[in-house]
């Protein structure tokens, strides 16, 4: 955050001239607290996107515009009642275990994929980027590199098993606000359309695209990935791509016969889908086993966990000749690896630190604070302490070898 001179020398001189006259009880301090947070506040709501470096490296710019800045859809007013309806969608959760498993209630989030997704994501996206950067999900790790390093190289596999370059027409289903869909253009030189069902991601990820000069080959439009044969025409694109995007599908084989449509015959679809690991020894009957899938469903916002079964007969079933998956995380606790999970399980370094439970811990106090002030709208520390606790899932998942979050997939349409 930057504060003109002026603005900081008025501020200055406010408190110095009351402190001076020594008039001010604690509970006057306290009011210029809260005067002088507002005012910084305001000045400093104009929140400037940074598509390079990230937008809320900023500690104070950041936490000052999450959930409440210019490209905002949800109003401030909206944001409370908007995760308590999302949370109601998961009755049960941390404290009954199974009841958000029952077939009612995934049903009922099937049902209600649109809001719950768009909701999740209207309520995240800031915390994502402030805690994660642009591109919104994991990836396998080996010793040696660092975070960015890993999500790129992941980013980059795809490209190369899926044989794009600078003629390629491809499609990213469930693109976030577009971090790997930027990094794989600037990779392949490929043109690529992203579509996420959440308008703020189209907004942030536009401006990202053009602040890197790249929004001739690389845009993100607003769609719902269970009807692309309303966005795209049919028989056009060479490659599909989805990355940790369709566990949210309330039914995989509408999304995938979708995907399959707008591909050109012989084109190619690659992801990282989210899944349940039976053959690690997931267990439906194990009560811990359900706790912690239900745990990362309500962090996640996803009807329900598929297993790798699901995600190939899926597949098959919208047309695709299944060529290779297998769990690009398997071998994670070989001693060449850093598992997927490792950094929000506490790796501290400069650039992951509010990835870690301390880093997290500071940005549910700094939101707390925030909160208090009315100046981060009410509700956000909910959502702060609903990925909080997602974290902790996804860890326990990770360290049991129970879930995987990079199912990797390719498959060719016949
Ligand atoms: C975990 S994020 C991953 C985003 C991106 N692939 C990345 O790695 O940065 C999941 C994305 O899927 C999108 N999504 C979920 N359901 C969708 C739907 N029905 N239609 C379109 N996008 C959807 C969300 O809006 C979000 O952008």
């Amino acid at each position: 955050m930057v504060l003109s001179d002026k603005t900081e020398k008025m501020l200055n001189d406010i408190s110095n001239a009351m402190m001076d006259k020594g008039a001010i009880t604690s509970v006057g301090k306290a009011c210029v607290a809260f005067v002088g947070a507002n005012v910084v506040y305001r000045v400093s709501r104009n929140l400037k996107r940074d598509a390079h470096g990230g937008t809320f490296t900023d500690f104070f710019a950041g936490g000052f515009n999450i959930l409440s800045n210019k490209e905002s859809i949800l109003s401030r007013d909206k944001v409370k009642d908007t995760v308590d309806s999302y949370e109601s969608l998961f009755d049960g959760v941390h404290k009954e275990t199974g009841k958000s498993n029952s077939d009612d209630s995934i049903k009922k989030r099937e049902k209600e994929y649109k809001t719950m997704v768009d909701s999740y994501y209207n309520l995240v996206t800031d915390f994502y980027e402030m805690g994660w950067g642009q591109s919104f999900h994991f990836a396998p790790r080996v010793k040696g590199e660092t975070l960015v390093e890993s999500i790129k190289r992941c980013e980059y596999y795809l490209a190369l098993r899926a044989g794009m370059g600078p003629k390629t027409k491809a499609i990213d289903v469930g693109c976030g606000v577009g971090g790997p869909m930027r990094n794989i253009q600037q990779f392949t030189g490929s043109d690529i359309t992203g579509v996420t069902i959440n308008e703020y991601q189209v907004k942030v990820g536009n401006e990202y695209c053009q602040q890197k000069g790249i929004d001739d080959k690389c845009r993100l439009v607003q769609g719902d990935f269970q009807k692309l044969n309303e966005i795209f025409e049919p028989d056009t694109y060479d490659v599909a791509f989805a990355i940790e995007a369709t566990c949210h599908s309330p039914d995989r084989v509408q999304c995938f016969s979708g995907v399959n449509k707008a591909l050109k015959k012989g084109g190619i679809f690659v992801g990282y889908e989210w899944i349940v690991l039976p053959e690690g020894g997931f267990d439906k009957n194990n009560k811990r086993h359900i706790k912690i899938k239900e745990g990362i469903e309500v962090g996640s916002g996803l009807p329900t966990l598929a297993t790798s079964a699901d995600i190939v007969k899926a597949l098959e079933d919208s047309g695709f000749e299944v060529l290779e998956h297998f769990d690009a995380n398997k071998g994670v606790h070989r001693p060449n690896q850093i598992p997927w999970y490792d950094t929000l399980n506490g790796t501290y370094t400069i650039k992951g630190f509010r990835s870690t439970r301390l880093g997290r811990l500071c940005t549910h106090i700094m939101v707390s604070t925030l909160e208090f002030l009315w100046i981060a709208p009410k509700g956000t520390t909910q959502v702060s302490t609903l990925l909080s606790a997602n974290a902790l899932d996804l860890v326990e998942g990770g360290k049991d070898e129970i879930f995987t979050p990079s199912y990797f997939f390719m498959a060719r349409k016949k």
